[in-house]
C-alpha cells in the first residue's frame, strides 16, 4: 500500500492530494491512509499534511529503499525483486541463501551497511553505513560454467561505463574486476557460483561501490566517487543507472553477444600491455597481459613466448 501511495504522491508532487482522494483511489479508509503516511515518514520521506488540503511529498530520503530503486527503473531482467536491509553481514551471504532456496533471476539484495562484507580471496570488504552501495544480484544464465568469467568481466565493464557517464570520471578496470580512479579502488566485485559440470545453477554477483564515504571510513588506497568528484552522489539515481547498464550488458551476454564486450573491456583496461605477476594455485606466471579471451580469461604471454589463459578464479595477487 505504501508503494501505491508513494506513486500517487510522486505523480502529484507539485500539489496536495487529499486524504479523501487517496482513500477513494486506493479503496482504503482515510485512517488507513494516515497510518501508511506515518510509516513513510518513518522511512525518511518528508510529507506535509495540511488540514482541508491533504498530503504533499516534499523530499525523498537518501536511502536505498526498494520503492525508490524500482520507481521507473529501466531494466528487463535485473531487480525484478528487491530486498533491502539497514544492516546485514554480507549481501552475498543473503543472496546465496535465497538463491539456494530457489529465488528467481534478477533478485537484488542491498544493504546500507555490512558487518561482515567479503572481498575476493577471503579478504574483508570495508562497508561503512549509509554512504555506499553494497548489492548482490542472483543470476541464472544459461551459459556453460567455463563461460562464467564473462559475467564478471561484463559487470566490471558495465560499472566502469556507468561511472564514466554518470559521474564523469575516467574509471578503469584492473583485471579481473577492480575498478579504479587514478590509483584508488572505488569498486570491487565478488562473483560466487553454484554449478554442475555442464550447467550453472546460479551466480551471485556481489558489487561494492564506494559512493559517498569519507576517506577516514575507507582503507588505504581506496576512495569514494564523492572524494574523487568533489560532490555528493545521489545513490538511488546512480544505482538505477548501474542496474540499467548491467541489465543491458547482461542481456547481450545471455543472448550470446560477448565479443563486443571484449572491445569495451580493452577500452577501460588498466591491465592490457602491462607486466602481470600472477599466482595461479601454486604456479606463478609472469609476463605481459595481451588480451582477454571469449571466456573472460586473461591471456598472459610469458618470457618464453607461451600464452597462458588465466581465469579470475585462479589468480592470487602477490602483495
Ligand atoms: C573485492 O574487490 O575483493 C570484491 C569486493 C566485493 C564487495 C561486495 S559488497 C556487496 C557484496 N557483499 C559482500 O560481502 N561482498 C560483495
Amino acid at each position: 500500500m505504501e508503494t501505491k501511495i508513494l506513486k500517487l504522491l510522486k505523480e502529484h508532487s507539485d500539489t496536495f492530494l487529499s486524504g479523501e482522494d487517496l482513500s477513494r483511489k486506493l479503496k482504503v479508509s482515510r485512517t488507513a491512509i494516515w497510518k501508511h503516511i506515518q510509516n513513510l515518514k518513518e522511512l525518511g520521506y518528508e510529507i506535509i499534511a495540511q488540514p482541508h488540503l491533504g498530503y504533499r511529498l516534499t523530499s525523498i530520503p537518501d536511502s536505498l529503499l526498494p520503492d525508490e530503486i524500482t520507481y521507473k527503473l529501466k531494466a528487463k531482467r535485473l531487480a525484478s525483486k528487491v530486498i533491502s536491509y539497514k544492516s546485514t553481514d554480507s549481501t552475498n551471504n543473503v543472496a546465496m541463501l535465497l538463491a539456494r532456496q530457489g529465488s528467481e533471476e534478477g533478485l537484488l539484495v542491498i544493504s546500507e551497511e555490512q558487518t561482515g562484507g567479503r572481498g575476493r580471496l577471503g579478504r574483508h570488504w570495508t562497508s561503512p553505513k549509509n554512504s555506499n552501495i553494497y548489492m548482490s544480484l542472483v543470476l541464472r544464465p544459461r551459459i556453460q560454467p567455463a563461460e562464467a568469467g564473462r559475467i564478471t568481466l561484463m559487470s566490471a565493464v558495465s560499472i566502469a561505463h556507468t561511472i564514466n557517464r554518470f559521474v564523469g570520471l575516467p574509471a578503469k578496470i584492473k583485471w579481473p574486476n577492480d575498478i579504479y580512479l587514478d590509483r584508488d579502488k572505488v569498486c570491487g566485485i565478488l562473483t560466487e557460483m553454484s554449478a554442475e559440470l555442464d550447467r550453472i545453477n546460479f551466480i551471485v554477483l556481489g558489487i561494492g561501490i564506494n559512493v559517498n564515504a569519507d576517506k577516514h571510513k575507507l582503507p588505504h588506497q581506496a576512495a569514494s566517487l564523492k572524494m574523487k568528484s568533489g560532490r555528493r552522489i545521489n545513490r538511488v539515481e546512480f544505482l538505477k543507472e548501474v542496474l540499467h547498464d548491467l541489465d543491458t550488458y547482461y542481456d547481450k551476454i545471455v543472448r550470446g553477444d560477448f565479443s563486443r564486450k571484449i572491445d569495451d573491456w580493452r577500452n577501460y583496461s588498466l591491465t592490457l600491455g602491462k607486466r602481470e605477476d600472477l599466482k595461479v594455485g601454486r604456479r606463478k606466471i609472469e609476463g605481459q597481459a595481451m588480451d582477454v579471451d571469449e571466456n573472460g580469461a586473461l591471456i598472459v604471454r610469458d618470457d618464453f613466448g607461451f600464452n597462458h589463459h588465466v581465469l579470475s578464479g585462479d589468480v592470487g595477487v602477490r602483495q
